[in-house]
């Protein structure tokens, strides 16, 4: 079967409006808190992408079941000690970094071996980060130089923990978030500042816990063994499904978009501040507040006059999965833009920032790369002829989305393999583009 596409045409000017589809983050933290309460939850606008399909799939082989009813999934708990672990179970995380750390923490608790699994890209991932906490609950965890497959067996006599997550990850952050809930007593976490999803989902869930905000750390203290009832959630947007349309209007010509109900929790809107400065005009509308998350109407117009930007460090953690559509961005803009500090890109479902600067160069962008800073060199002409082609990139949703839509706003003959990738997180990612007037064989 054919695993590429063709693009030969660059899009034509539109005015739309659209709906993405439910956020990737919420929806794995969702079904795992689900899995977890007491009684049957209802979540409607789940992501139905591979990632939460694999965690729905997983929860099922640890003796949870769930239903796909016409608008909404139902998921059966039977609280904190109600996953069935008493036989060796083996589960496979496909290509979800989120779901393969966040399940580890629920699973300090197993009475068996636990074997998690994932696809190529998941397996070359460093699971240190998450063990490492996790065994200080007293789970007993054994991997394969710090990669997958892990193997976790629970322990009954868990130990809550005090522990600093330096990395600014929410996936190490949660894992142990989800693990405290397991143990008895208060769970202490100094962490980083990151993404703040499953802090919202447990304060609407009542799960006993404070979080006090500090300047770049949050401080959180959650205290164990309360089972918490089922509940009732409408995921919104995903604004990093977003993010690639929002830069496509911003470099196609006379073009205006609307995208309704998007999730702009202020720890993810790192795209729209950093787009902003470089001279875009991102309005969020009818902001309204939906269970602790903020949730607005996006409104975009093309920009002829996008402008280089120096990217502060301390919007990197709330931009974290949009660099690759910002450095496309940065390409077209006028002037130099400088982006620091982006270790942890290179950790992602591929080795990102490698990436991004092949890709750069290999469209004729400058470059220069110290260590994990990048400084691009705009170029407001840039405009492609001649053929190329994209493969070789681990199979990155998001590298192959970025690849369309400097496709669609640059130019070119392009053939861009792994379509496939898209469906780990934004499976109408195509069909969305197709509807902004897009042609892609
Ligand atoms: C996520 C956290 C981020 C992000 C990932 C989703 C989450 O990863 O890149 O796509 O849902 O918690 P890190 O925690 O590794 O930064």
């Amino acid at each position: 079967m054919k695993t590429y596409i063709q693009i030969s045409n660059k899009i034509k000017k539109f005015n739309k409006t659209i709906k993405v589809s439910g956020d990737k983050s919420i929806s794995i933290r969702c079904v795992l808190l689900a899995s977890q309460a007491i009684g049957t939850s209802r979540i409607y606008n789940l992501l139905e992408s591979e990632d939460v399909i694999n965690a729905l799939k997983s929860i099922k082989k640890l003796g949870i079941n769930y239903k796909k009813l016409k608008k909404h999934y139902e998921i059966t708990g039977f609280g904190l000690s109600g996953f069935n672990t008493n036989n060796k179970i083996k589960i496979d995380a496909g290509n979800s970094g989120t779901f393969a750390r966040l399940i580890l923490g629920l699973l300090v608790n197993s009475n068996n071996q636990i074997t998690l699994i994932g696809d190529n890209s998941l397996s070359k991932r460093d699971f240190s980060r998450v063990t490492k906490p996790l065994e200080m609950f007293g789970a007993n965890i054994k991997s394969h130089n710090n990669n997958l497959p892990v193997k976790i067996i629970g322990s009954k006599f868990l130990r809550p923990i005090e522990y600093s997550e330096k990395l600014g990850s929410a996936q190490c952050k949660s894992a142990v978030m989800l693990a405290a809930l397991k143990a008895p007593g208060i769970t202490k976490i100094l962490a980083k500042k990151s993404r703040n999803h499953t802090e919202l989902l447990f304060k609407s869930l009542k799960i006993p816990m404070t979080v006090k905000n500090k300047k770049n750390s949050d401080l959180i203290k959650i205290k164990g063994h309360s089972n918490f009832k089922s509940f009732k959630y409408n995921v919104p947007g995903d604004i990093s499904s977003c993010s690639f349309f929002i830069v496509l209007t911003l470099l196609s010509e006379n073009s205006k978009l609307k995208i309704k109900n998007v999730n702009t929790n202020n720890s993810r809107l790192g795209i729209i501040k950093i787009l902003n400065r470089m001279n875009a005009n991102i309005i969020a509308t009818n902001k309204r507040n939906y269970k602790g998350e903020t949730i607005s109407d996006l409104i975009v117009n093309s920009k002829k006059n996008l402008r280089g930007i120096n990217c502060p460090k301390n919007l990197n953690s709330s931009a974290i999965d949009e660099f690759l559509i910002l450095f496309l961005a940065a390409a077209k803009a006028k002037g130099i833009s400088t982006f620091n500090d982006l270790g942890e890109l290179n950790k992602k479902e591929s080795p990102r920032l490698n990436i991004a600067i092949d890709f750069l160069k290999k469209i004729g962008v400058k470059v220069l790369r110290e260590k994990n800073n990048i400084k691009i060199y705009g170029n407001p002409k840039l405009y492609l002829n001649g053929k190329f082609t994209m493969k070789n990139f681990r199979k990155d949703h998001r590298v192959f989305m970025m690849t369309c839509i400097a496709a669609l706003s640059l130019g070119g003959k392009w053939k861009i393999y792994d379509r496939d990738s898209i469906n780990s997180s934004f499976p109408k990612f195509l069909t969305i583009i197709k509807q902004l007037g897009a042609k892609i064989n």
